[in-house]
């Protein structure tokens, strides 16, 4: 049955920095704000798991703009990164020091603890710990909480976007088994990254790039979808992005190891124990990111094995929550296995300097939009900040607009027959990750890319023949990971030239895609 429809004058879809923002932004403009997540704690998104820290411009804006451009292979925007530099150290200053009151991590002289990543010319990032996502976002959520006009509803599954001519009207939702609609003045999409695309993510499961597909199905211009980021150093033990039943809540991850280690001065070590960075690039370990992450890969290939040696550091001292992790997994001394791993997207949904989507009343932030700033390569640290950044002007935009919601006829998705046959979403999501992995990992053979783009085309037919019929939440995520699959195979099959996070073989190749497995 099809319920009394919510409506909010700003709908925010995702509960990440950038969602949080977005939210607290528009409750700033005095809009009644409603944030809906498909997880079951608000808490469960990708910026928790964040780690490494979030980049100010330590007063040298010029300096961070270089530094990006440079990382990006010369491909990021200028006007997007500038947006970006002139309102970061205000908006960390604004949200995270004045408003949260987060207690970054200080020397003991009392100043902050600035640390340095991957191609950052200067030490300027905040953290707390290897621990920054959680010790913004959880105090991000509370202070919402405390908002009478902010609305946080979990386990609430945005399932597509109701437009009318052209126009967003807000989303219908799982909330009801025929489809509950949400309607919105103006909606804001933060829903996250597509890691659950891939076997092996550091993202959370929920990481199905709904957000990119809903967007992309309504007609909405998506961008740079060729440009995934493998981070080089996660735990390369065992880990999948979702597990072998239909739950996406129970998974063995692997787990990062931040760039923040080798910025402390960890070294990259192959199974003979000889560095190889300083070989590959004048900035041995600190080289860009797609760069380590492609010579890993290389050297694990090569000769089978790559640790990231931590005993330049006091890694206990300095990094103890991921001493306990290595621990919990039992892993003891100073050499810690890593592998590639997906990590980020760097293009998404276009968006402009406020957020807005090229469709009408539609915006996007964080990792599921593309502000430009990243071009074909993030630089380490920028993700919180773009999200903190363009989150705040979206929202404060969205809510500038003061739109009021106007329901219009929604979709009613009967759950009818056919019933769904036993394991369905798992076992399709299976094959999508494989494919991924090995079409469009760290290097892409055009012809494998093509291939990948037919799976993805006949997988989503097939999801699409029971989507029809059933508002099953594995299904909706299983049709928007072929919608974005199938996105990101058609964007890397359009870009014959490498740069930065797409970089391009030829047909009989010595492939490295098997090692983001
Ligand atoms: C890390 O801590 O290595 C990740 C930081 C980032 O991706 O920005």
């Amino acid at each position: 049955m099809v319920g009394t429809p919510d409506t909010a004058d700003v709908l925010v879809v995702g509960t990440g920095i950038a969602g949080c923002a977005a939210a607290l932004a528009a409750a700033r403009q005095e809009a009644d704000v409603l944030v809906l997540t498909k997880a079951s704690r608000p808490e469960d998104a990708s910026t928790d798991w964040a780690q490494g820290g979030i980049s100010t411009t330590r007063g040298e804006p010029a300096t961070l703009k270089t530094d990006i451009l440079e990382a990006s292979d010369g491909t990021a925007d200028p006007d997007a990164i500038d947006t970006l530099v002139e309102h970061a150290d205000r908006a960390v200053e604004d949200v995270l020091l004045e408003t949260l009151e987060i207690e970054f991590d200080e020397t003991d002289g009392g100043e902050f603890d600035y640390t340095r990543e991957a191609a950052h010319s200067d030490s300027r990032i905040l953290h707390v710990d290897a621990a920054t996502g959680t010790h913004i976002l959880r105090p991000f959520l509370a202070h919402l909480d405390t908002l009478e006009t902010v609305d946080i509803r979990e386990d609430t599954a945005a399932l597509e976007l109701l437009t009318h001519e052209g126009r967003v009207h807000g989303v219908l939702t799982d909330a009801s088994e025929t489809g509950q609609p949400v309607f919105a003045g103006t909606t804001v999409l933060a829903t996250g990254g597509i890691g659950s695309l891939y076997t092996r993510s550091t993202n959370p499961p929920g990481a199905t790039g709904d957000g990119i597909a809903m967007a992309g199905l309504a007609g909405a211009e998506v961008d740079d979808l060729e440009y995934v980021q493998f981070h080089p150093t996660a735990y390369a033990g065992d880990g999948t992005a979702r597990s072998s039943d239909e739950s996406t809540s129970d998974r063995a991850p692997t787990f990062l190891l931040s760039e923040a280690l080798r910025g402390e001065g960890a070294v990259l070590r192959n199974a003979d124990g000889e560095r190889f960075m300083p070989d590959v690039h004048p900035d041995g370990e600190l080289a860009p990111r797609d760069v380590v992450a492609r010579a890993v890969a290389r050297e694990r290939a090569r000769t089978g094995e790559v640790v990231l040696d931590v005993s330049p550091l006091d890694f206990e001292t300095a990094f103890p929550d991921l001493a306990e992790k290595c621990r919990e997994r039992g892993i003891e001394g100073d050499e810690i296995p890593v592998a590639p791993c997906e990590h980020f997207l760097c293009g998404g949904i276009a968006v402009d300097e406020n957020g807005r989507t090229t469709l009408d009343r539609l915006y996007a932030v964080g990792e599921c939009a593309r502000t430009g700033v990243h071009g074909a390569n993030r630089l380490a640290s920028t993700s919180l900040l773009e999200g903190l950044v363009w989150g705040l002007r979206a929202g404060e935009h969205a809510a500038s607009l003061e739109v009021d919601p106007k329901p219009i006829e929604a979709p009613d998705l009967r759950n009818s027959d056919p019933e769904l046959p036993p394991g369905f979403a798992a076992e399709k999501f299976t094959r999508l990750q494989q494919t991924m992995d090995d079409a469009l990992g760290l290097e892409r053979d055009p012809d494998e890319v093509a291939r990948a783009g037919a799976v993805f085309r006949r997988l989503k037919g097939e999801v699409d023949a029971y989507r029809r019929t059933r508002t099953s939440r594995d299904l909706y995520e299983l049709r928007n990971a072929c919608v974005t699959a199938l996105l990101v195979a058609r964007a890397a099959a359009k870009n014959p030239d490498s740069s930065g996070c797409h970089h391009v073989v030829d047909g009989a190749r010595d492939t490295v895609a098997g090692q983001v497995r």
